[in-house]
């Protein structure tokens, strides 16, 4: 305690993917003093994963597209879970947060005119979503970056900040450490924005890096925040399944909106087979017209490779478990047949490498392996869709860690422009609420108590070792909180989490506090642990079939649970869980999304598959 770095500011921004910087820039622009922490170094986030594009209705390529469209889409791609208000405000302000991202220096590809080029991509009625090659999440940070770094802003990167402070039920700061000297450090702060993106490092398939354990939402949750739809999570259909090493590494869908189609071992392009009837209007029956929508998209409907990516990944996990997959349990993803060489490199120059690379496979010449891998929670911390603001005053989130914008299931690239949109939402509620408010109080009482547990791993006794028990929790979320989910495995899941948690209080961490990565792990586990449970009891809870959330035994969506949120809080150091009604779109907004709603079984085959 006595060596604790102390630090005030009237804005803390804790994370710096896209969202975090955004609201970072705002918040600074507004006049508010501001600080960025993040846990890894600056610009290495998981926005950098988003590689095919943002998604925003310029109308560069296709004059018909609009933000109602892109609300209509958006609405029915998130099985109409969504927030209304949130799919409308970032509909609306889409377009201009990509232009001022080109005003501050990202380099888009440009169409024939000179305009924002854009591409198709899966469950998006045109082509839409702005690009820089295949590296759109890298340009955006890199441009993001540079710009608040030129404007001043306080940066602490490699710091992990772990617990936020309260006074009478506002959070007034946060808590943490330097990964480098492990020593304490804490921020009195007007407001506090999360931004710490997604908990992806809980399953064993994923295309989350290492930072991706939760913190945000634990956090926040400790904090009394009311967390939503904690069971709805993204399998991105197609991540690499070889070698082992890199075993969920994303292949972007921009792969499939360039022309690239899915095939099983048989060379059956079978996601024919896996057209929901509330997609069917606006997707091809046949090959021959898909490929006519390849050729000339004008009039057709779009090839079923591009339905959203909860219908692709269900399908490809159908095929695999029919036995209809390849010799590493993944499908085929063909563009090499399709395209030339050149078109290829030019339009998708990191799939190039990363497979050349990694896998020793020439995409020009021969097809890839591919398979479902974690790479999204739509589920997060509940926040007002206008300001970002969660159920706790003086705390905010905005990115992955909130929820709400995508429903059950979220379209690609519409995550780089949620992060623009509502990252610059949430950094100005923060810096105006910050401004009103009065001076943050800090409570040294409460500060010590988290010291103290910050600390304690070093004090334990017992004798675990950190990596084995994420090991099998990872183990227990593929295997029982995967694509295809029933109660009983969920209810074995759960068991498996309490052992976990048991297992990891008795995880001694040994050495000094100076560049100690178990005792880092250790610190995470608890917000691995804690994250995964929310999501397996919201997951038990829910009893239908609705986007990210198959359940094999409830296989259709039900109209009741369709109109409610799984709620999620902590009340005396319990998970509470209620559902709770989700706000009605107004009547304009409502015909907009038309009036079908999904309905029908899922694929959840195994043997036999889905025919
Ligand atoms: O496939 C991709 O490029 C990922 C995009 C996203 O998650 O939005």
């Amino acid at each position: 305690m006595n060596d604790m770095e102390r630090h005030e500011y009237d804005v803390v921004v804790i994370g710096a993917g896209g969202a975090g910087l955004r609201a970072a820039i705002e918040a600074n622009a507004l006049g508010a003093k501001t600080a960025i922490v993040c846990k890894s170094l600056l610009g290495k986030a998981h926005t950098v994963m988003a590689e095919g594009g943002i998604a925003a209705a310029l109308a560069n390529v296709w004059k018909e597209d609009n933000w109602r469209v892109h609300f209509r889409d958006t609405m029915r791609g998130g099985k109409l879970l969504n927030n209304w208000r949130m799919a409308q405000l970032h509909a609306q302000e889409a377009p201009d947060r990509v232009l001022e991202l080109e005003e501050w220096g990202a380099l888009f590809d440009r169409t024939k005119d000179g305009l924002i080029l854009q591409r198709d991509f899966g469950g998006h009625r045109y082509a839409r979503l702005a690009h820089v090659g295949d590296r759109t999440g890298l340009e955006m940070i890199r441009t993001l970056q540079n710009h608040a770094v030129a404007s001043g802003i306080d940066v602490f990167m490699e710091c992990t900040l772990r617990h936020l402070l309260t006074d009478g039920g506002r959070v007034v700061g946060a808590v943490g450490y330097w990964r480098d000297s492990g020593r304490l450090i804490a921020f009195g702060a007007g407001a506090v924005v999360l931004a710490t993106g997604g908990v992806g490092k809980a399953w064993r398939i994923t295309s989350n890096s290492w930072e991706y354990t939760g913190d945000g939402i634990a956090m926040a949750l400790e904090a009394g925040a009311d967390l939503i739809d904690m069971e709805m999570t993204q399998f991105h259909p197609t991540g690499m399944v070889w070698p082992p090493s890199v075993r969920g590494l994303l292949v972007t869908e921009g792969v499939r909106g360039d022309g690239g189609t899915l095939k099983n071992s048989k060379g059956e392009r079978f996601m024919f087979k896996y057209i929901p009837d509330f997609f069917r209007a606006d997707t091809a029956d046949t090959e021959e017209e898909a490929d006519r929508w390849y050729e000339d998209k004008r009039n057709n409907r779009r090839t079923p490779d591009l339905l959203p990516r909860d219908e692709v990944a269900r399908a490809i996990n159908s095929e695999v478990k029919a036995g209809r997959g390849t010799e590493h349990g993944g499908v085929i993803l063909d563009i090499a047949s399709r395209r030339p060489a050149d078109y290829i490199k030019r339009r998708l120059p990191s799939m190039y490498h990363q497979f050349k690379e990694l896998a020793d496979v020439d995409i020009t010449k021969e097809a890839m392996e591919i398979g479902p891998t974690l790479h999204y929670i739509m589920g997060g911390i509940r926040v007002d869709a206008d300001t970002e603001q969660t159920t706790v005053p003086g705390l905010y989130a905005a990115g992955e860690v909130a929820a709400g914008m995508h429903g059950a299931n979220r379209l690609g690239g519409n995550s780089l422009s949620d992060l623009l949109v509502f990252g610059r939402r949430a950094g100005a509620s923060a810096a105006e609420y910050a401004k009103r408010g009065a001076t943050p109080r800090i409570d040294g009482t409460q500060l010590g108590q988290f010291a103290d547990r910050i600390a304690e791993p070093f004090q334990r006794s017992g004798n675990e070792n950190p990596y084995a028990v994420h090991s099998a929790l990872q183990d227990t979320m593929q295997e029982l909180v995967g694509i295809i989910r029933t109660r009983s495995e969920l209810e074995e899941a759960l068991v498996r989490v309490e052992r976990l948690r048991a297992r990891a209080a008795r995880v001694r961490v040994t050495g000094t506090r100076r560049y100690n990565p178990g005792w880092h792990l250790a610190l995470d586990l608890e917000n691995l642990i804690g994250v995964s449970e929310a999501v397996t009891r919201s997951a038990l809870l829910r009893e239908e079939s609705r986007g990210g959330h198959t359940r094999e035994d409830f296989p259709k969506p039900d109209p009741r649970w369709g109109a409610q949120n799984v709620v999620a809080r902590k009340r005396d150091g319990r998970l509470e869980l209620v559902t709770e009604p989700i706000p009605t779109a107004p009547d304009e907004l409502q015909r907009l999304i038309g009036d079908d709603k999904p309905s029908g079984e899922v694929a959840v085959a195994a043997a036999g598959g889905a025919e």
